[in-house]
């Protein structure tokens, strides 16, 4: 596996690639990996010549300094994993890297931006549920993977359904740039007590990560009760109620929405894919999930 921190290197390296006529299938993250990352490198493995994985803790995506630097860096054991995993290629770029140059750079204090941060806008899908809580996230997320499809330019990108807005977000921006990517979405990879992959999750004491549990049961229950008929009224208040009893949580929203454009729905409608989605937090972490009700 090559190890890569500049554009100019990455490009140079992957020109070759495209000149051999190799498909090119693109992995980016935040690092702290764990299985739920590397099973979207096996997706791509298993279907492009050459996998590139970037780890890139983004600046711009973070509305809270704190959660920015509590994010776990653990450069060498990701390496290894990647290794182990077959990855082509790790692009590994510092900040400067990223937002110097055509990006400019415009200060790094409290709510920091990077220019160009407030560009996109995604018609409503941004301004709901993660886009409400954490304000400037998805432009964030839209600035750092729109820079890295153009540094990469792959026939893939694969992003996980675990961030399921944010899967939804990235297809608008591949419609919105017109781009020639195929935004490939695959399923949350889950614990052993079902609750999600997470590089978080490392970041929950014994006590929480014990609780944390409950947050994927809970899932699971709406999905048994919308089953058994019950409403989204019902459903909502059962979840919240439940979870109120638990002193080490404290629920950021839980919604049922249509799984095309996150409409919070108030009534099922046999035309349309219902997704519960849940963003808590557990003690200091916070944690989101979602479950397709259907
Ligand atoms: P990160 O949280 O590191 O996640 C990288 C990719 O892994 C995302 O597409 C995410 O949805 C996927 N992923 C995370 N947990 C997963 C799980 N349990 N099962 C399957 N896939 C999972 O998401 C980001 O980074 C950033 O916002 C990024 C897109 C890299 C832009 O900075």
């Amino acid at each position: 596996m090559q190890i890569i921190d500049t554009k100019a290197q990455l490009e140079a390296i992957l020109g070759k690639y495209k000149k051999d006529g190799k498909s090119l299938g693109f992995v980016p993250t935040m690092g702290a990996l764990h299985a739920g990352h590397i099973s979207l490198i096996n997706s791509s493995k298993k279907t492009t010549d050459i996998t590139i994985c970037s780890i890139f803790v983004n600046p711009t995506q973070f509305n809270d300094k704190n959660d920015l630097d509590l994010y776990p860096r653990m450069p060498e054991k990701d390496a290894e994993m990647l290794k182990n995993t077959g990855c082509d290629v790790l692009f590994m770029p510092l900040v400067d890297e990223i937002y110097i140059g055509e990006n400019g750079f415009e200060g790094f204090e409290g709510q920091k931006r990077f220019k160009g941060a407030e560009a996109f806008h995604f018609e409503g899908l941004d301004k709901v549920l993660e886009g409400k809580h954490r304000p400037g996230h998805f432009n964030g997320v839209a600035q750092v993977v729109s820079i890295l499809l153009d540094i990469v330019k792959p026939n893939k990108a694969f992003f996980g359904e675990k961030d399921f807005q944010q899967l939804l977000i990235i297809k608008e921006l591949r419609r919105q740039l017109k781009l020639n990517i195929e935004i490939v979405g695959c399923p949350t990879l889950r614990e052993k007590d079902e609750l999600a992959m997470s590089s978080r999750n490392m970041l929950l004491s014994s006590e929480e990560r014990e609780a944390a549990s409950l947050l994927p049961k809970l899932m699971a229950e709406a999905k048994t009760l919308k089953e058994k008929g019950k409403s989204v009224n019902e459903i909502s208040g059962y979840f919240k109620d439940r979870l109120k009893n638990n002193t080490l949580y404290k629920l950021d929203y839980f919604a049922i929405c249509d799984s095309e454009n996150l409409t919070e729905l108030t009534a099922f409608d046999k035309n349309i894919k219902s997704i519960a989605l849940v963003a808590c937090f557990v003690g200091k972490i916070r944690l989101i999930d979602n479950i397709f009700l259907d």
